[in-house]
This record gives structure tokens, C-alpha cells and sequence, in this order.
């Protein structure tokens, strides 16, 4: 008996149901999966296990979230209809029930949820309606198969700190929209990441996603380049699509739009207002469906109030904003992007980092971060490519954050008394001319006490 069910067994067999089935442990942490549910939710299991409910489904919060509320509660919750867009921006509706999972002395350990699909009858029938119409309209164009280039994901971004849970969020709902995106952040922050992933959840999906920097050109080439040129519009000009022509249908990333000149501004507002372009040298206006998102690494308002973003153009742009926080005010995260990077460096350089030390987390908590998660990424991986060692001690780490001062209030506390500590200590040293025992004895210490202390104070003799 024992051997039928095993663990194992039971969890094979449970990926053969046609229900989905989520297990999450009393603290919200995803800790398995059944095939089904995958399917059903679009995620992929291997990015989702073990982190947060509702950072893998920024559309749920603690409130709406059926497994959380029965972790809560105790009280199972039966037969409950739920709808929510998924991470391929699919619109599923499932029936779910919710069971808690108690260990043998009745305390809630987790908590249990079937689904079931129930979109998948509508979409029988409306896939149907569609076979109809390709019956009637054979010659109808072949389907475009070509991948969009937004690689990432809304689970490809690390992040349980509350404003990011909540900036996670919007950012689906954008995604259900196709209204125009202003996204604020510091350099590094992660604004490519969402752009990408409001991208992908977005029905454009599968249409193109074309990014343009508007620092990385001069101005009189940025706009031959947006809008499309006309032959004979300048010497040498060809009729060539702009990027709004070639992401037509699909979502055009503005990046750094507060270098974008002011004229330019005002054609971008145009296109925002009536959906069409005129391209240069051109006598007619060509009709264009496309999503814009816009990213600034100066905040908004002051890059109006610096006219770097005319006005008219951020109230147009602003209809969805957020503002990404920089990592040293989401500390929080700090641990879960450094187990995310060394795992992630791990695969790439093939290592077999397990983490970093106490000390560097206390050394990465308190410092700045001015290049934000890119500078966390580059510098792991950096350490990494450097040192072969298990751990990430204090003496791998460049120079600039050795110098960090550790400000976490308990631990500049310890700090502040092993000063005095060392303090006290050297000056007995030099009283006793650097006698030990002497020293340990004036201290009213152990031996070997003063001795680990010297050693790790390095209370040496000058010499
Ligand atoms: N929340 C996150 N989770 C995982 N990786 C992240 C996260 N935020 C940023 N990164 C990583 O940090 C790097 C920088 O992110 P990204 O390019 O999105 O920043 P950015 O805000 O566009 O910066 P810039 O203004 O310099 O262009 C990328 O390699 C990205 O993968
Ligand atoms: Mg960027």
C-alpha cells in the first residue's frame, strides 16, 4: 500500500487530471503545480515554484486571492468563479474550490485549489465561428508567424516589495489596454522589463514590438526614422517605412523620450491624437494602430517643467504612468534578485554559488545602488566570472561597496558597540605593552576570548 502511494506516485497521477491543482505553503509560496494548472495559467512552472502568489499573479492581491484568503481564514471556499488574464494575455474563467491543508494538529500548513477551465467551451464555440469564416474567406492572407521581439516576461521580473507588486499589477491592466504607457524610472530600474512584458500580455503579442531610443540619433534622422521617408523628400531619400508603419499593429517603445526634440514631440502627439502619420516628403497621411509606451529616466514632471517633454504631449502620453522605485528604497527585494542572479550566473558560467554572506547582505542593503538592479546583476555576475568560492564573502566585493557603512539600525548598533569593544581592547593592549595575559585579566575575559577578538578586530602591533 504504502509503496502505491508514495509521493511520487500520487504527484504523476495528478498531472494526468484535467483539473488544475495549486498548492501553496501558509505563507503564500507557490510549492506545486499540476500540469493542468500550467496550462491554464500560462506560467512556466520552473520561473513560479517557490516564490509568492501574488508576485507570479500581480492581478490578484491578498484581498481577491482565493488560496490566501483560505490560509487566512481556515474556511474553505467552494465552487468560486473566477476570471483573470493569464501571462499569454488570455482571459480565463475557471471554477475553483479552495480547501486548507492542516498538519496533524489542525494548523493551517498551506492551502489547496482546484480549477476548472471553464473557457475552453466558449472557446470551442467560438473557434467554430472562426472555421466558418476561414471556409468563406480561404484566400484570406497566411498568418504571419514571425516571433515578436519583447523577450521578456511579467515573470521575468523579480520583485515582492509592495510597490512592485502593485506596479506589476497596472502594468497587466495596461496590458489589457492599449492606452499610451509613460514609465519613470532610474537607470537600471527595470523599465525595459515591463515594457516588454506589457508587451507580451497585450493581444499585440504576436505583432511586432519595436523599440527606439531617442538619445541614440540626431534629431533631423530620428524623425526619417519614426515617421518614414518619401522618395525625392532630400537627396538621396528612398520611400522607406518608418517605425510606426513597420510596428503597426503591434507596440513601438519610445525609450528616453525626454531627448526627443520638441517639433518631433508635437508630430508623436498627432499621431496619439488621430492614429495617423504623414510621412516626410510625403503628401498623404497613412493610418497607424499603434501602442505607445514612453520611458524617462528624469521624472515626468520635471522634465515638463525643464521643457524637455512639452506639455501637451505628457498630458496625452500620461493616461497609464508609473514610476519604478529605485532598488535601495525596495530593499526588501535585495535578497530574492541576489538569489535570482546567482542562480541565473550559475547556469550561464556554470558555478556553484550557494550565496552571499550575512556581512555582504548587510553590505547590500545599505548601499546605494545608483545603476540599481542592472548594478546588482553586473556586479554577481562579475564576482562570479572573477572567484570560484561557495559563498560571496566581503573580500570578493570591489572597493566602492567594501566602503559601504552597514546603516541597518540593529546592526550599527552591534557595530557601534564593537567599536567600543575594539577600543577597549587596544588600549588594555597597550597598557600591558601587548601582554596577553595580562590583558585578559585587566578585561576580566577568557584567554582565548581576547585572542579571538584580537584576531578578528586584527588588533596588531604597529610595527
Ligand atoms: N525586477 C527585476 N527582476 C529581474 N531582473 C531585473 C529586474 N529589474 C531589472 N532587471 C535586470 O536589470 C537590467 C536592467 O534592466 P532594464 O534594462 O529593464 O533597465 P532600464 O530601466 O531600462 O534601464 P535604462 O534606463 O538604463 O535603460 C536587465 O538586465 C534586467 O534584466
Ligand atoms: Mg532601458
Amino acid at each position: 500500500m504504502d509503496e502505491l502511494f508514495n509521493r511520487k506516485n500520487l504527484l504523476e497521477l495528478l498531472d494526468h487530471i484535467d483539473e488544475g491543482i495549486h498548492i501553496v505553503d501558509k505563507n503564500g509560496r507557490i510549492v506545486y503545480y499540476n500540469k493542468f494548472a500550467q496550462r491554464i495559467d500560462a506560467v512556466d512552472i520552473q520561473k513560479a515554484i517557490g516564490r509568492h502568489l501574488l508576485e507570479v499573479y500581480p492581478s490578484l492581491t491578498y484581498e481577491t486571492s482565493t488560496l490566501l484568503t483560505v490560509i487566512r481564514t481556515g474556511e474553505p471556499i467552494y465552487k468560486n468563479e473566477q476570471t483573470f488574464i493569464n501571462y499569454k494575455g488570455e482571459k480565463i474563467t475557471t471554477v475553483n474550490t479552495t480547501l486548507p491543508i492542516r498538519d496533524a494538529n489542525g494548523r493551517i500548513v498551506g492551502a489547496v485549489e482546484l480549477s476548472k477551465d471553464i473557457t475552453q467551451v466558449r472557446e470551442m464555440s467560438e473557434k467554430i465561428v472562426d472555421l466558418q469564416n476561414k471556409l468563406y474567406n480561404n484566400t484570406k492572407e497566411k498568418k504571419n508567424k514571425k516571433e515578436s521581439t519583447a523577450k521578456y516576461s511579467f515573470l521575468d521580473i523579480i520583485g515582492e516589495n509592495r510597490t512592485m507588486l502593485e506596479l506589476k499589477n497596472i502594468a497587466l491592466k495596461a496590458a489589457e489596454t492599449s492606452a499610451p504607457v509613460l514609465i519613470y524610472g532610474e537607470t537600471g530600474t527595470g523599465k525595459e522589463l515591463f515594457v516588454h512584458a506589457i508587451h507580451n500580455a497585450s493581444k499585440r503579442r504576436s505583432k511586432p514590438f519595436i523599440a527606439q531610443n531617442c538619445a541614440a540619433l540626431p534629431a533631423n534622422l530620428l524623425e526619417g526614422i519614426l515617421f518614414g521617408t518619401m522618395k525625392g523628400s532630400f537627396t538621396g531619400a528612398e520611400d522607406r517605412k518608418g517605425l510606426f508603419e513597420l510596428a503597426n499593429g503591434g507596440t513601438l517603445f519610445l525609450d528616453e523620450i525626454n531627448s526627443m526634440p520638441l517639433e518631433l514631440q508635437s508630430k508623436l502627439l498627432r499621431v496619439l491624437q488621430d492614429n495617423t502619420i504623414r510621412p516626410i516628403g510625403g503628401t498623404k497621411d497613412v493610418e497607424v494602430d499603434v501602442r505607445i509606451i514612453a520611458a524617462t529616466n528624469i521624472p515626468p514632471e520635471e522634465a515638463v517643467r525643464l521643457k524637455m517633454i512639452r506639455k501637451d504631449l505628457y498630458y496625452r502620453i500620461n493616461v497609464i504612468s508609473f514610476s519604478i522605485p529605485p532598488l535601495k528604497d525596495r530593499k526588501d527585494d535585495i535578497p530574492i534578485l541576489t538569489s535570482h542572479f546567482i542562480r541565473k550566473f550559475n547556469e550561464k558560467l556554470k558555478k556553484s554559488v550557494k550565496g552571499v554572506s550575512n556581512e555582504v547582505m548587510e553590505i547590500f542593503k545599505s548601499y546605494h545602488w545608483e545603476g540599481n538592479v542592472r548594478e546588482l546583476e553586473n556586479l554577481i555576475e562579475g564576482i562570479m566570472s572573477i572567484y570560484d568560492t561557495e559563498i560571496i564573502e566581503v573580500e570578493h566585493l570591489p572597493l566602492r561597496l567594501r566602503k559601504t557603512e552597514i546603516k541597518n539600525p540593529d546592526k550599527s548598533l552591534k557595530s557601534a558597540l564593537e567599536t567600543v569593544e575594539k577600543e577597549l581592547i587596544l588600549d588594555a593592549l597597550e597598557k600591558t605593552d601587548y601582554n596577553i595575559s595580562h590583558t585578559a585579566e585587566m578585561l576580566n575575559i577568557p584567554r582565548q576570548t581576547l585572542q579571538y577578538k584580537i584576531s578578528k578586530y586584527g588588533l596588531k602591533r604597529d610595527a
